[in-house]
């Protein structure tokens, strides 16, 4: 009974690990390209140099309709973040404006104000967007696949920048545009253009290259504490290893007295 129970899970898990096995049931229609970042696998972890890149473009090229709600400007010096310096951090939250409900008006922001909501109609908050967009959306799939190519989210939002075929639809008195990673018709116009930005370590700024930053940047406001946690994962393992030897040699040890009484035994009555 017990071992059937134990196959059926097996069964089960290994349903959820393939590609083409559960998740296909709740696959959309657009197409995702499996980009590759820096934080996938079980050792990847955010380059931070692609996180400050990616920060760029959220400030240059989204943040007028998407805000990002449960992001404060002080993480962006958090380790394992983007770590802009202090300094560099306050003057950049000195570029934005956050209403005071004490003031009753609006106010520079500082490091403990979090990104504000533009409020443009229709477009969402971006923070766990990458988490929101996750498997179901991805080319990976579930299960094992997501933990050795990553969870999918960040693929979606750079396919989704970089999907639009170029054609426009004007329906009651909206301008709709297609996109392949969406599978449909998206009020969002295209906002990546090349060259529509100097990076400040020299990277070329290609629409791809852009997408991807952005992508890496929005999967860290998703899942800020990424390297730390893995970080954590990779020493419990090593300890568990470890832990297994020693308990491998103490067992051996423990019983080398019996076993060898044993063996005595046995040669005692053969002989
Ligand atoms: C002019 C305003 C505007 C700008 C700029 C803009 N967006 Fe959007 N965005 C929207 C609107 C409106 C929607 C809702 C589109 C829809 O579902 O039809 C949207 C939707 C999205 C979605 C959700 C897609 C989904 O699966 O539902 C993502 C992801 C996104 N935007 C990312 C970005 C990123 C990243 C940038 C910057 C590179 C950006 N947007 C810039 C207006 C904007």
């Amino acid at each position: 009974m017990k071992l059937r129970k134990l196959a059926l899970a097996t069964v089960a898990a290994a349903a959820l690990a393939l590609p083409g096995g559960m998740a296909e049931a709740s696959k959309v229609k657009g197409e995702v390209t499996n980009f590759d970042f820096s934080f996938q696998g079980p050792f990847g972890s955010y380059d931070r140099n692609q996180l400050q890149r990616g920060l760029q473009v959220y400030h240059n090229a989204c943040a007028a309709c998407h805000g990002l709600q449960y992001v404060a400007f002080r993480t962006l010096s958090d380790p394992g973040g983007p770590e802009l310096p202090p300094d560099q951090m306050r003057a950049f939250a000195e570029m934005y404006e956050v209403w005071d409900p004490d003031e009753r008006d609006w106010r520079t922001a500082g490091p403990n104000d979090r990104f504000p909501d533009p409020e443009f109609e229709g477009a969402p908050d971006l923070s766990l967007m990458a988490k929101a967009r996750a498997g179901f959306h991805g080319p990976h799939g579930l299960g094992i696949n997501q933990l050795r190519k990553g969870i999918g989210g960040p693929e979606y939002i750079a396919s989704y920048l970089v999907g639009y075929t170029g054609e426009e639809d004007f329906q009651a008195g909206s301008m709709f545009y297609y996109n392949k990673a969406y599978g449909d018709w998206v009020s969002m116009a295209p906002v990546l253009f090349e060259d529509m930005l100097d990076y400040a370590d020299g990277t070329p700024a290609t629409e791809e290259q852009m997408a991807k930053d952005v992508a890496a940047f929005l999967m860290w406001t998703a899942e800020p504490h990424l390297n730390s946690r893995k970080n954590a994962g990779l020493t419990g393992v090593i300890i568990l290893g470890v832990l297994t030897v020693l308990l491998y040699l103490t067992n051996k040890q423990l019983w080398a007295p019996i076993k060898a009484r044993a063996k005595a035994d046995i040669k005692k009555r053969k002989d």
